[in-house]
Order: structure tokens, then C-alpha cells, then sequence
């Protein structure tokens, strides 16, 4: 039983307040949980709460730690903690609306992490073997996408594509995927380096770019890929987080970089162009999260050949993911637990991509923490795939270097990957 609840105030990667909590229960077990904060959110995701105001550029969390101690926390006192989801719905109980903004989604979601990780400690279980064995699920390595370059609301603008990463699905074991990037990673840097193109390195650990197009950006990853020693296409491929509702303004997309300004069939050729011409298995977020017509045609048109995912337009909501299987948009959702606010209703959107046939991906935010309790989810889950950033700083190391953690005690042959481009990936 859920004995105490505390929250503190800490810190995140881009130095900026966050929610963690600690939860106890009878018998002395505790878990901790820790909110990320995204920077290119989705205006229907659970809502991050914030004080406003002159300190802290507005960005304290007073409210969100008041809103632990004073509501959520008194509600679970006696709760049984030993299925999380009986917590998880009085969480979403105290505010059942879809942003949170009452409770705020950074106290729920830190709660929710907390109570969670108090079960596995309580049942003495790693926390993916407690995910696995309550939702029946097959534990398995997920299949990592790792950023290269980051752009877009990562970079201040500086490229219009907010992601530039690779994935290895060639890889027989998640040590591979590890080296592979770690050479490809350092290939990047040393012609951006060479090319005078370096400008440092971005949120979430790639290379802050200097390119003078989005496609340079491609061409430059292509080459880093082969300097590594790899043939494109084939153990090493690329894949794209377009986040494009950050450059939509009235339907229209504007690549400022390019000072190029089109309208949704354009956009779509474009991004066609650029499957056709690099080794691109993924994408996501290719229009808008207020542009379902596009997102269906980009569907139709390229879901045969890619994996195409919805974060801002799906937020990690099992009722979008629904909608958007009845009208055939996207094959695959992204999941951020955040996005969801408890780690319950994360599960529930998994669950209905599962259920449309659509792939699922875990992902992290661009301000994160020491926190891995995703690489616990995406493993107990046994979703298959995993984005939690680049290739440096702590805050995204930790995810990586967790899942090889558990791949000690898993095994390696329950890595995902080894598979032929053919056989289970899009190509
Ligand atoms: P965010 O971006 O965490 O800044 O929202 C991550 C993403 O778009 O996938
Ligand atoms: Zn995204």
C-alpha cells in the first residue's frame, strides 16, 4: 500500500525545474519518477505546468509540486500499489480532461513513474519484468533510432528538420547498434568539422548544423554512414522526425532555412523526393498535427515503403490512434509517456496501435533526466523501438546504457534486430 507520497523540485538537461516524486510503501519499498519537458509539443498533449511569472524564465514548477503534495498524493495514501493501474486511475480520476492543465501532466506523470517503480521494487522485480508480466507482454531489446544531427526547435531553427537519425535494424545485438553509431556519429562531426559546418551540438546530443539546406543535412548523414564504413541502405538506415506542425502556419509549410514556402502537396513531394533518393525507412510527423487529410495521402502514398509516425498528431492518445486507424493515417505512434500523463493511458495507446496493426515507438523528450524508466517500458513492453535523442550527454547515455543493462539479464538474443531489410522493415 502506497504509504507516502513526496514531491521535490529538481533539475533538467537544459538546466531548466522539474517535478520529481518519491512514492513509499508500507513495508518500506519506494519508487522515484522523474517528468521530461518537451520543446516542440503537441497542442494536445497533457499539459506542462508551469508557474509563469519573472523568475525562472516562467518555467518553475511550484504548482505542479503543490498539486502532488496537496491532491494527487493525499488520494493514494492506502491505495494497493501492486497493479499500477489501480493508481493510475485515481490519478486520472482527479482530473479525467485531456490536457490535465488542473493537476498538471509533468505532477502526473512523475507520480505515475514513481508508483511504478515502487511495484517492481515492492515484487522485487526489474521494472521491465514487472511491465511484461502484468500487460502479458514478450520482453524484448528495443531497436534503437539514434539522433545524428538535431534541428528544428532543438537547434534554434537552424535547419526546418528537427531529427536526423539513424537505425540499424541490421544489427544482431544492441551492441552493435552502439558501435555502429558511435562510428557514424563521429564520421558526422568530422566532415561537418572539415566542411566548416559544425556549430556545436544541439538538445538532445547531435551535431548543432550549420547547412545551408535540409538536404545537405541528408547528403551529409549519407556520407558519415559510408565514411563509417557502412553501405547506406543497407545494416545502417536513415530515419527522419520532420515535426512539421513547427514550420506550419495556416496550412501552409515554410523551410525558412530555404525560404521556401509551400502548401501540403508540395511538402509531400518533397519528402517523396527524399525517400526516393536516401536510404529513409521512417518518418515522422511529415505534415501537420492539424493536417489529417495530408497525413493520409502521405500514408497512401508512402506507407508501403516507410514507417511513418504520428507523435504531435497522435500525443500518445489511445482515441487519436483509433481515429487515425479508421482513416488510414500514419502505421505507426509515437509514445511519450508525458504526452499521455500516466504511464497507464501510455500503455492504452500502444495497446490500440497493436490493435490497428501500427508499430509503436518510446520515446523520450528533448528535456530529459537520469530517468530510464522508458528503456524499462520499451523492453517490458516488448514495443521494438526506442528514441531517446543522440549519442552523447548523460541524459540520453543513460536510456542506451540501461537497455544494456537488461540486456545482461535478458539475453541477447532478445534484441529485435538482426533482420533483414526486407523481411520486417519497410525497404
Ligand atoms: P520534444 O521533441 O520532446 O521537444 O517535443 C521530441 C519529438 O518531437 O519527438
Ligand atoms: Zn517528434
Amino acid at each position: 500500500k502506497i504509504e507516502a507520497v513526496e514531491a521535490r523540485r529538481i533539475w533538467d538537461s537544459r538546466g531548466r525545474p522539474t517535478v520529481e516524486v518519491e512514492v513509499r510503501l508500507t513495508g518500506g519499498h519506494r519508487g522515484r519518477g522523474i517528468a521530461p519537458a518537451g520543446a516542440s509539443r503537441g497542442s494536445r498533449e497533457a499539459w506542462d505546468l508551469r508557474d509563469g511569472g519573472p523568475a525562472l524564465r516562467g518555467m518553475d514548477v511550484q504548482m505542479a509540486l503543490a498539486a502532488v503534495r496537496d491532491r494527487i498524493g493525499p488520494a493514494l495514501i492506502g491505495i494497493d500499489a501492486s497493479d499500477p493501474r489501480a493508481a493510475d486511475s485515481v490519478i486520472t480520476s482527479l482530473d479525467p480532461s485531456l490536457l490535465k492543465k488542473d493537476l498538471g501532466g509533468n505532477a502526473t506523470v512523475a507520480t505515475s513513474m514513481a508508483v511504478l517503480h515502487a511495484a517492481a521494487a515492492a515484487a522485487r522485480k526489474p521494472l521491465w519484468r514487472l511491465v511484461a508480466d502484468q500487460h502479458d507482454r514478450r520482453p524484448a531489446i528495443p531497436l534503437p533510432e539514434i539522433q545524428i544531427f538535431g534541428g528544428g526547435a532543438h537547434a534554434g531553427r537552424r535547419v526546418d528538420i528537427q531529427d536526423f537519425m539513424i537505425m540499424v535494424p541490421g544489427a544482431d545485438s544492441f551492441d552493435e547498434v552502439m558501435e555502429v553509431t558511435s562510428e557514424v556519429y563521429f564520421a558526422a562531426g568530422d566532415i561537418m568539422k572539415q566542411r566548416g559546418k559544425l556549430a556545436g551540438v544541439a538538445d538532445e546530443g547531435g551535431w548543432w548544423p550549420s547547412f545551408d539546406s535540409n538536404e545537405e543535412a541528408l547528403e551529409t548523414l549519407t556520407l558519415a554512414i559510408e565514411k563509417a564504413s557502412e553501405k547506406p541502405g543497407e545494416r545502417v538506415v536513415i530515419s527522419l522526425d520532420v515535426a512539421a506542425s513547427e514550420f506550419c502556419r495556416n496550412g501552409r509549410y515554410r523551410l525558412a532555412l530555404e525560404d521556401r514556402d509551400m502548401d501540403t502537396a508540395t511538402l509531400i513531394d518533397l519528402l517523396g523526393r527524399w525517400i526516393d533518393s536516401y536510404p529513409i525507412v521512417s518518418i515522422e510527423d511529415p505534415v501537420s498535427e492539424n493536417d489529417p487529410d495530408g497525413m493520409v495521402e502521405f500514408t497512401r502514398r508512402f506507407g508501403g515503403r516507410v514507417q511513418i509516425i504520428g507523435d504531435d498528431y497522435l500525443v500518445t492518445n489511445a482515441a487519436l490512434v483509433d481515429q487515425a486507424a479508421d482513416i488510414g493515417a500514419c502505421n505507426a505512434v509515437l509514445i511519450k509517456v508525458n504526452q499521455a500523463g500516466t504511464v497507464s493511458e501510455a500503455i492504452a495507446a500502444n495497446e490500440a496501435a497493436d490493435r490497428a496493426g501500427y508499430r509503436s515507438v518510446i520515446s523520450a523528450r528533448s528535456g530529459e533526466t537520469e530517468d530510464v524508466t522508458i528503456s524499462h517500458l520499451a523492453t517490458g513492453l516488448g514495443t521494438g523501438q526506442l528514441k531517446v535523442g543522440s549519442f552523447t550527454r548523460s541524459e540520453r547515455m543513460a536510456k542506451w546504457n540501461e537497455c544494456l543493462r537488461i540486456q545482461d539479464e535478458l539475453g541477447v538474443n532478445s534484441f529485435v534486430g538482426g533482420a533483414p531489410l526486407t523481411d520486417t522493415w519497410w525497404g
